[in-house]
């Protein structure tokens, strides 16, 4: 297959299943590709740098080669390697979100090769805050490209098993952490324009942005001239089964061949069900629950809504596009 002028044959590979980061480190270095736990979700990693490898995670997922990766970096020193210019914004979006759940979306370097950011003279730079995650950008000692290790349009991967189930033998190696803290995607912040936006709501509430940096927009904003995340355009997050986004409980029918996700009980008995205490948890819980019914070969999966403040609006975000698809 051909990735923006690089021909890739990815072969079946040996998928090496490790717990060191140094190890899993070793592969990136080789010009290979890596599965890592972060605290959002787990990513699917190559050298920024080096763009034969970034092709393989094209392939590898079957990724649309017009949305841009994410560099992860270890250290701050890293993002002028990456970045052309730092806006005063952005400046103080790292100061206090780095490391943490946030991208944010600068002019590139001319030694980014293109093909990692789609073809787009911008690219997002995010500092992972999971220790295994900052361990194993410490041994790469480069910022790593990666997206959701996934395949494309399937839920992002909370756990090392989904990522062994969508990219056995398709990737080198996956470091084996526990289920991710947050299971949601970062935030996506745009910093290029007249005015900072959010381009993907995440764990980084718009509340919070806009205590660091007031003019931030938020993703609902409509702004026909605003920039938008490539990502958003493609299918995302969905399993198999039909889901349906419902405002109570009480909408469950079709309950023999039914999930059910919420933070109240359903009044319906449903084949699967998961109750969850917090957004917080639901939102962790969201794309496993996902999997775990497409295993079960259940027919349709009811989501509760819930209210769309904190990490409601990005929970509301991933539920609205699984249902839609
Ligand atoms: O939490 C996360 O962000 C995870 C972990 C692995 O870090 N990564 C992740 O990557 O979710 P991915 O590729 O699945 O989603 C990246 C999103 C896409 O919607 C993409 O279009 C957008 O970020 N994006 C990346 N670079 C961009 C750029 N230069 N301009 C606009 N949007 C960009
Ligand atoms: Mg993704």
């Amino acid at each position: 297959m051909s990735v923006s002028g690089f021909c890739v044959k990815l072969f079946h590979v040996k998928t090496e299943l490790t717990s060191s980061p140094g190890r899993a480190a070793r592969f990136i270095k080789a010009g290979g590709i890596v599965a890592f736990p972060t605290e959002t979700v787990y990513g699917l990693g190559a050298d920024v740098f080096n763009a034969k490898a970034i092709a393989k995670i094209f392939e590898a997922k079957r990724r649309p080669a017009d949305n841009p990766l994410i560099a992860h970096v270890g250290e701050l020193g890293q993002i002028d390697k990456l970045a052309a210019e730092v806006p005063d914004a952005a400046r103080r979006l790292f100061e206090s979100f780095f490391p943490g759940p946030l991208t944010v979306v600068l002019k590139k370097t001319v030694r980014v090769p293109t093909i990692a950011t789609a073809g787009l003279d911008t690219i997002g730079i995010r500092m992972p805050s999971g220790k295994l995650a900052r361990e194993f950008l410490a041994a790469c000692g480069t910022p790593v490209a990666a997206p959701s290790a996934n395949l494309s349009g399937r839920p992002s991967p909370t756990t090392w098993q989904a990522v062994f189930e969508d990219l056995d033998g398709r990737v080198e190696c996956i470091l084996q952490g526990g289920a991710t803290d947050i299971g949601l995607e970062s935030t996506v912040v745009d910093c290029t324009g007249e005015r900072p936006a959010v381009l993907r709501p995440g764990s980084v509430s718009i509340e919070e942005l806009q205590s660091i940096v007031p003019e931030i927009g938020s993703h609902q904003d409509n702004r026909p001239s605003a920039p938008r995340s490539p990502g958003m355009r493609h299918k995302h997050y969905a399993p198999r089964a039909r889901v349906i986004v419902a405002a109570s409980p009480a909408e469950i029918a079709d309950a023999g061949n039914a999930a059910y996700i919420g933070i109240e009980m359903p009044s319906d008995n449903v084949a699967k069900m998961l109750i969850c205490s917090s957004a917080e948890e639901y939102a962790r819980e969201i794309f496993a629950f996902f999997r775990e019914c497409d295993r079960a070969g259940i027919g349709t999966i009811y989501c509760q809504r819930v209210e769309e403040k904190g990490i409601g609006a990005a929970l509301m975000d991933r539920l609205n596009r699984a249902e839609s698809r």
